[in-house]
């Protein structure tokens, strides 16, 4: 097995590489002076079960191409099998048409990952699972439930706390994290009674008093977040925390959530937190290393994936 990595996120794929007591494969990403991509794999991976760690995170396309130009190179070398490992998998809110003559990103993204010669896709909260399906290919989709509820034991006390789910759409995601803690589900119902008029959260459940973690795949502009740790403190929590997956955290979006009620945003590492994120004062980054080497090992000695989450 070897594991090589793009420019995205080495920080995650050095951890992944820790875990696996292996070395991070040699193989360098440049640039023309046009910005063409160039990669060269610097060591012999013929028959090698080669395993690329690449989140198509910002910016976004730069790296998509940084991850389809590899897997190019790897299948040309000769390795036997190559997985496409995607922490973080960009374009995956653009997974049907929100309206006539749009495009379905998401499909051709995964189209032109299995073109470019990937066996496999190993990648972590989907933002909808269906998206497993937008592959001919063997795909594992990883839950970061298992790491977000160790977590949340290690810094709460259970007895008060309440999972939130910050719009209608999350509630399953949030119902597995409130039954691997047995505590109360709460969701936030973003509406907008007439064209024009501001969104109105209503709180479905009773947050009174309640220490509430709110729990989503995405974190971008931080509008979704910032709203419901709002509607949920207006309708009388205690406290909000934010467990989320992937920090995307476009813009100003640091800045929100750092002048923002919240008490912590806590994010993963599948998308390499930037200098801002690193010094935030109410976000904190877990790391899914462990998680995703164990995956990469399984997947490598043809073993189960899914027990990892029993
Ligand atoms: C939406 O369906 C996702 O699960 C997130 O809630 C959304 O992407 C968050 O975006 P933002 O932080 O820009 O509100």
């Amino acid at each position: 097995m070897k594991v090589f990595a793009g420019n995205s996120n080495r920080l995650l794929a050095e951890a992944i590489c820790n875990y696996l007591n292996l070395p991070l494969g040699r193989a360098t990403v440049r640039r023309f002076a046009d910005q063409e991509i160039f990669v060269e794999v610097q060591e012999n991976v013929r028959g090698e079960d080669v395993f690329l760690v690449q989140s198509t995170s910002f910016p976004t396309n730069d790296h998509l191409m940084e991850l389809l130009i590899m897997i190019d190179a790897m299948r040309r070398s000769s390795a036997r099998r190559i997985t496409a490992v995607i922490p973080y998998f960009g374009y995956a809110r653009q997974d049907r048409k929100p309206g006539p003559r749009t495009p379905i990103s998401a499909k051709l993204v995964a189209n032109l990952i299995t073109e470019a010669g990937a066996d496999r896709v190993l990648t972590l909260d989907l933002h909808a699972g269906q998206i497993q399906g937008f592959f001919d290919i063997p795909t594992d989709n990883l839950y970061s439930v298992p790491i977000l509820t160790r977590d949340v034991k290690e810094h709460y006390a259970l007895s008060n706390v309440m999972v939130v789910s910050p719009d209608v759409g999350g509630v399953v995601r949030a119902r597995a994290l409130a039954k691997r803690l047995d505590c109360q589900l709460a969701i936030v119902d973003k509406r907008r009674e007439r064209a024009g008029e501001s969104e109105v959260m209503n709180v479905i459940g009773d947050v009174t008093g309640k220490d509430c973690l709110l729990i989503d795949d995405i974190v971008d502009s931080g509008g979704t977040l910032c709203n419901a740790a709002e509607a949920l403190l207006k309708n009388g929590a205690t406290s909000v925390t934010a467990y989320i997956t992937h920090g995307v955290l476009s813009g100003g979006a640091v800045a929100r959530v750092t002048s923002s009620k919240l008490k912590e945003l806590v994010i993963t590492d599948s998308i390499q937190p930037t200098t801002a994120v690193q010094s935030a004062h109410n976000i904190r980054v877990i790391s899914t290393a462990s998680l995703i080497g164990e995956a990469i090992n399984r997947t490598s000695q043809e073993e189960s994936v899914s027990s990892l989450f029993d």
